[in-house]
């Protein structure tokens, strides 16, 4: 059985040539006072702070495919399925993101073309523009060899969020074409909630709270109103096992039991509960680096929904020269750990699950 990376990104040079002629969040760019030399991109508000922590260094390993197939050989990793990393096209002017998403889309099919059964990958949306402008790429994606969905972030259409229904087409023409939503955080939480200190902690708070949480709110927000009573048929891989999702999800239904608001509202009434939702419309991915949360996710969703990820090229070691990775290491042995002698699930996680649902 291969294995199998669903979470692994890539900025193809189109984009990342837009953000070189940026000064504004995103952005990639030298600081002559940083802790080391070289470019650094700028993706998170709360990154862009005048200090170690202001963005990341950003290599080849960013844009240069051949980086990502290296790593793979370096990790034992067979096929990935590569997607744009946040924030998207979200940032771009109306009437330029339908062309840049062609762009991009058009060069991650190349990507994949050049490592046949090696590279398939989520394609992009250009979410700030019209939802006819969205409906058009989705389709056009649909007819591409690699592509096996896109990838979206909470903003919605221009900032509005996933329950806006102004997505429901948009969201139907996904259903349509069978391609599944990965649903991936974009910047965290608003910077207040760090608090004055924030710079002193690097990019912890951000990247291991405010993701998850972010990622959370807005499914929370798409289920509370009616997304997957719509849409049933609706597939969304949500990143990080989910945010804090399966963890909540008793929470969540239970301060819907007891809504006086929604049930005056006539809101309780055939309504999918979010522990259906979990079973059949969402798939969770294995990026959370231990086997307790992902033990979490396999009871929310079923080990069959479950598929390994790495977020490669973030998170590298630390010390320069390893070519296997902690993050790797620590995804891989939770899948080990959390499903002990169960090889053939073991297997399924690592891979089979991914071939089967993507169609790869
Ligand atoms: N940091 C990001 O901004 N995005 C990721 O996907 C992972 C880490
Ligand atoms: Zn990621």
């Amino acid at each position: 059985m291969p294995v199998v990376d669903v979470h692994t990104h890539i900025y193809p040079s189109v984009y990342t040539e837009l953000l070189r002629s940026r000064d504004k969040v995103p952005y990639i760019r030298s600081f002559p006072d940083a802790p080391t030399a070289g470019d650094r991109l700028v993706i998170l508000p709360a990154e862009d702070t005048a200090s170690t922590s202001r963005g990341r260094p950003i290599g080849s390993e960013y844009y240069d495919i051949r980086q990502k197939i290296a790593f793979k050989d370096a990790n034992e990793i067979d096929i990935s399925v590569i997607s744009l990393a946040n924030p998207w096209l979200d940032w771009l002017p109306p009437n330029e993101a339908a062309e840049v998403a062609k762009k991009v889309n058009d060069d991650v099919e190349r990507m994949c073309e050049e490592y046949p059964k090696r590279l398939y990958a989520f394609g992009t949306l250009p979410l700030s523009a019209s939802a006819n402008d969205v409906v058009a790429e989705i389709e056009r994606l649909s007819t591409m060899k690699h592509m096996r969905g896109v990838i979206i972030g909470t903003a919605g259409l221009g900032g509005t969020g996933l329950d806006d229904p102004k997505l429901d087409p948009i969201y139907a023409a996904l259903e349509r074409t069978g391609q599944t939503v990965f649903l991936h955080p974009r910047w965290g939480l608003p910077g207040e909630v760090w608090g004055p200190r924030a710079s002193e902690y690097g990019h912890v708070l951000p990247l291991a709270l405010g993701f998850p949480h972010e990622t959370t709110i807005a499914v929370s927000r798409m289920l509370l109103s009616g997304v997957w009573d719509r849409f049933q048929d609706l597939n969304v891989l949500i990143a990080h096992s989910g945010g804090t999702l399966p963890f909540l999800a008793g929470r969540i239904e239970s301060c819907v039991a007891h809504d006086a608001h929604l049930k005056h509202g006539g809101k309780l009434e055939r309504r999918r509960d979010l522990w259906d939702v979990l079973k059949k419309n969402i798939y969770l991915d294995a990026v959370i680096y231990s086997e307790v949360g992902l033990k979490a996710a396999i009871d929310a969703s079923g080990a069959d929904r479950v598929m390994f990820g790495t977020d490669h090229p973030f998170f590298p070691p630390l010390d320069t020269g390893e070519t296997e990775w902690l993050s790797v290491r620590l995804n891989t042995r939770a899948v080990q750990t959390a499903l002990g002698d169960d090889q053939k699930t073991v297997e399924d996680v690592m891979g089979g699950n991914a071939v089967r649902i993507l169609k790869l």
